[in-house]
């Protein structure tokens, strides 16, 4: 059985890492235009670079919690695609061995001269940290504005899978939040979020509780089929 599962910030809660809309649009106390678009990063690349280096810092410091885990040790017993929001590699840590991240990935830079140039980085990025065309390194994200490259591929796996899980996304924030337009009409949707965005019907089923809660849940009910 193919199993399509889209993560938000909401899956790294437990981790110790904030989601994005609890705090009244502010990511860590900035304005989310002012670190996370191109505009924001031609205004002023220290503080972007900066507001990057403290995520990448604390991130090194969080591990994945039970529901990243679980979501893992399904595996063994289903055909699994993570689609994440997420940029941290949480889902990695836990052993998912099939994670396509939409919005890019915080232990990853690229050369602003050639996107397709992306080396792994866990250290602090600087002003003057240069690829090897001599032009300036910058976060592997996708930013406000910008192409979401992996959003076929994501499309592509939604569409064979029998099951979907969504955890802990506001479904706010395009294309993302369309993929689930493309499950296939047979398929079954499950949401686990504390403040779910969709409510259940004949085929989505809403755990209004926290990840590491629903989605041992959702497996059980799973395992069951
Ligand atoms: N378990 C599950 N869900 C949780 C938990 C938890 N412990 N705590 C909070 N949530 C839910 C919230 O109820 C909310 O629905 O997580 C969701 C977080 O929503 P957002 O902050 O909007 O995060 P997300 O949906 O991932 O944002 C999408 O927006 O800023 C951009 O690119 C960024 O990838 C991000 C995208």
């Amino acid at each position: 059985m193919r199993i399509s599962v889209l993560t938000g910030a909401g899956i790294s809660a437990e981790s110790g890492l904030k989601t994005f809309r609890d705090s009244n649009g502010l990511w860590e106390g900035h304005d989310v235009m002012e670190v996370a678009s191109p505009q924001g990063f031609a205004q002023n690349p220290e503080l972007v670079l900066d507001f990057y280096n403290q995520r990448r810092r604390q991130l090194l410091e969080v591990e994945p919690n039970a529901a990243h885990l679980a979501l893992a040790s399904i595996e063994k017993s289903f055909d699994v695609s993570i689609i994440t929001q997420n940029v941290d590699d949480l889902h990695e840590r836990a052993g998912s061995t099939e994670v396509l991240h939409l919005h890019g990935e915080l232990l990853k830079v690229r050369s602003t001269y050639d996107e397709n140039l992306i080396l792994d980085w866990r250290e602090d990025l600087h002003l003057g940290d240069f690829c090897e065309h001599n032009s300036q390194l910058r976060p592997h994200i996708v930013w406000f504005g910008e192409a979401v490259p992996m959003i076929e591929e994501a499309i592509r796996k939604v569409e064979i899978s029998e099951i979907i899980i969504i955890v802990g996304t506001s479904m706010q924030v395009y294309p993302a939040a369309g993929l689930i337009q493309y499950a296939n009409p047979e398929s079954q949707i499950y949401f686990v979020d504390p403040n779910p965005s969709l409510t259940s019907t004949d085929r989505i089923k809403v755990f209004s509780e926290k990840a590491t809660a629903g989605v041992p849940k959702v497996i059980e009910e799973i395992k069951s089929f």
